[in-house]
């Protein structure tokens, strides 16, 4: 049977065991798929452990997501834009790695929420890790532009200078010099976390407008409840959680599996 497994620090609380023996199940694939604690400095050392069991993939989670960049012995155009990699592929003595973060929020948003991202105006919130990894996905949609927002503009500037020449303007700013409406805004800020919500102003919502948090919880996130107040309609990341592991799957097993089955088990269940 081939064996996968989620690597983090915590792990508990992944509910990637939950998603992807229910895909298997669903695919007729064969295979295992359980949680793997690593040490803080023993990300490498576990990737190794794991290689030399036969496993043949595992995601990656925090707070490993950058480090796992450098365990890689080979990566995609996507993890390399990223900076970061979400799943890991032993293939052939190699250590592939790859990024589906972003690819999942915009299989959520396009998929699953029924939003194309062509052509329209895109508001990014945050210029941390999460952020990096959704420029590469969304520019790859054609949208009109992306504005990235973020508390350190000097970080949104250096984000954005990383993806400039692609032919859609990419601009940054901080949160006061944001003037709307956006068609789109992702809250890509870890203020969720903290049960907060980024300074973002009203003026970045009206009616029509999809607010998406990639964060997910049993509650609708202060970020989610401030956009739906200005009309927005809103989503949070358990969309994205979910089509990340599927493309994850994808990539290990080369079948596609249907995302709608285990969205509805996990946000039923809460
Ligand atoms: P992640 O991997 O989740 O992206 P990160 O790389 O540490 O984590 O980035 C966190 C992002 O959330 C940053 O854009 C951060 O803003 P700064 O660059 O100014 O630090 C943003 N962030 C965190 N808490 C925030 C808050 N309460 N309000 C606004 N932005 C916040």
């Amino acid at each position: 049977i081939d064996q996968y497994c989620v690597i983090g620090n915590p792990i508990a609380h992944s509910k990637s065991p939950e998603i992807h023996p229910v895909f298997a199940a669903q695919t007729g694939q064969h295979l295992s798929y359980v949680r793997c604690l690593a040490p803080l400095d023993g990300f490498a050392a576990t990737v190794r452990d794991l290689v030399a069991q036969g496993y043949k993939g595992a995601n990656v989670t925090v707070p490993f997501k950058i480090e796992a960049v450098k365990v890689a012995t080979r990566l995609t155009e996507r993890a390399q834009a990223a900076g970061a990699v979400n799943t890991l592929s032993f293939v052939d003595g190699e250590i592939v790695g790859d990024n589906t973060d972003g690819p999942g929020l915009v299989a959520d948003i396009v998929r699953n929420a029924g939003v194309a991202l062509a052509g329209k105006r895109i508001l990014l919130l945050g210029a941390g890790g999460a952020a990096r990894g959704i420029m590469l996905p969304f520019l790859m949609e054609r949208p009109a532009s992306i504005l990235v927002a973020n508390r350190t503009v000097a970080t949104a500037e250096a984000l954005v200078a990383n993806f400039a020449g692609q032919g859609i303007e990419v601009a940054a700013c901080g949160f006061a010099d944001i003037t709307g409406p956006y068609d789109i805004v992702v809250n890509a800020t870890s203020s969720s976390l903290a049960a907060e919500m980024p300074p973002v102003p009203a003026s970045a919502f009206a009616t029509g407008t999809l607010a998406v948090d990639i964060m997910y919880g049993n509650e609708p996130s202060p970020f989610m409840r401030f956009a739906a107040e200005h009309g927005a309609d809103t989503r949070d990341g358990l969309g994205m959680l979910v089509e990340q592991a599927a493309e994850a799957f994808t990539i290990w097993r080369g079948v596609r599996p249907a995302t709608v089955e285990v969205f509805n088990k996990l946000r039923t269940k809460k």
